[in-house]
């Protein structure tokens, strides 16, 4: 069962706290049940769900018709966790206004709590729009997988003392901007520490090392359920693929030898119908 409404004050507050953040992952109603009944701080709604749920190579296919669609189904289970919204590419690249348009219809239509894009430096005047607008952001920078072709690949990101300066000055630029919290992605452990006590808000780390202030893994990748490639930030908890693949094995054996379904999960009829429909189709 869900606790109380996790809000962007009690994120905020847990940094203060020096409690980490427990961030996941989810893209229907089940999986929103199950985080919420877990006790998960933050969920995401991530544009992720184009390459697990969609099975598409990537994050750029992603449009707001398919965040929208996804947010409402996560936002019916998942009442306890703060829900965060993914604005999809390009949803908040072309112009300050498009974007603060686009953040409200995530808000409005699909009823997530908050929203997440990706960019620093550059993106912190959008940010800065869309916060005075009313709508809490969450930014995200390291590894940005919507312009991942931009950066080379899925590679990790801050290799150099430079590159590693720019991360710092985008998480800088986005607090300024009024980002209540920063996923940071894919850059060095020791680079994570630096970022987290670079600034106030709290920073959650997917493959930043343990000295940030919470992390955040995608569901499926967790728990097995996609593992077409497993990067090397991924904990598996377990691999539910193997679970989900032997019960339908199961199923397709006792269809096939007709050992499913059996009296328990059939319908009976009483007799006395049962003959009487049988000498009326005797005519
Ligand atoms: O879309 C997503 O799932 C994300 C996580 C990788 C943080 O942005």
């Amino acid at each position: 069962m869900s606790a109380k409404k996790v809000t962007v004050l009690d994120v905020q507050k847990a940094k203060e706290e020096g409690r980490k953040l427990v961030m996941v992952t989810a893209y229907d109603y089940p999986f929103g049940l199950l985080a919420d009944e877990a006790g998960v701080d933050i969920v995401l709604v991530g544009d992720s769900l184009g390459m697990v749920v969609m099975g598409l190579a990537g994050t750029v296919e992603v449009n707001m018709d398919h965040m929208i669609h996804h947010i409402k189904a996560v936002v019916r289970g998942c009442k306890g966790p703060l829900v965060v919204g993914d604005m999809p590419f390009m949803s908040y690249n072309t112009s300050i206004r498009e974007a603060i348009h686009n953040a409200g219809r995530l808000m409005k239509e699909g009823g997530c709590d908050v929203i997440k894009l990706e960019g620093g430096v550059d993106f912190a005047p959008t940010v800065a729009a869309i916060v005075k607008a009313g709508i809490p952001v969450q930014g995200h920078i390291g590894l940005t997988p919507q312009t991942a072709s931009a950066l080379g690949g899925f590679k990790m990101q801050g290799r150099n003392a430079a590159a590693a300066k720019q991360i710092i000055d985008d998480a800088r630029a986005l607090e300024d901007a009024g980002v209540f919290s920063i996923v940071l992605e894919a850059v060095p452990a020791p680079l994570g520490r630096l970022v987290a006590e670079a600034v106030k808000v709290p920073v959650i780390g997917i493959g930043a090392g343990p000295n940030v202030d919470g992390q955040v893994l995608v569901t499926h990748d967790m728990i097995g359920l996609f593992d077409k490639f497993v990067p090397k930030f991924v904990k598996q908890y377990t691999h539910i693929r193997s679970i989900i693949l032997e019960a339908l094995a199961g199923y397709k054996n006792d269809v096939q030898e007709v050992t499913f379904p059996g009296p328990e999960h059939s319908f009976s009829m009483p007799d006395e119908a049962l003959e009487q429909l049988k000498k009326m189709m005797k005519g």
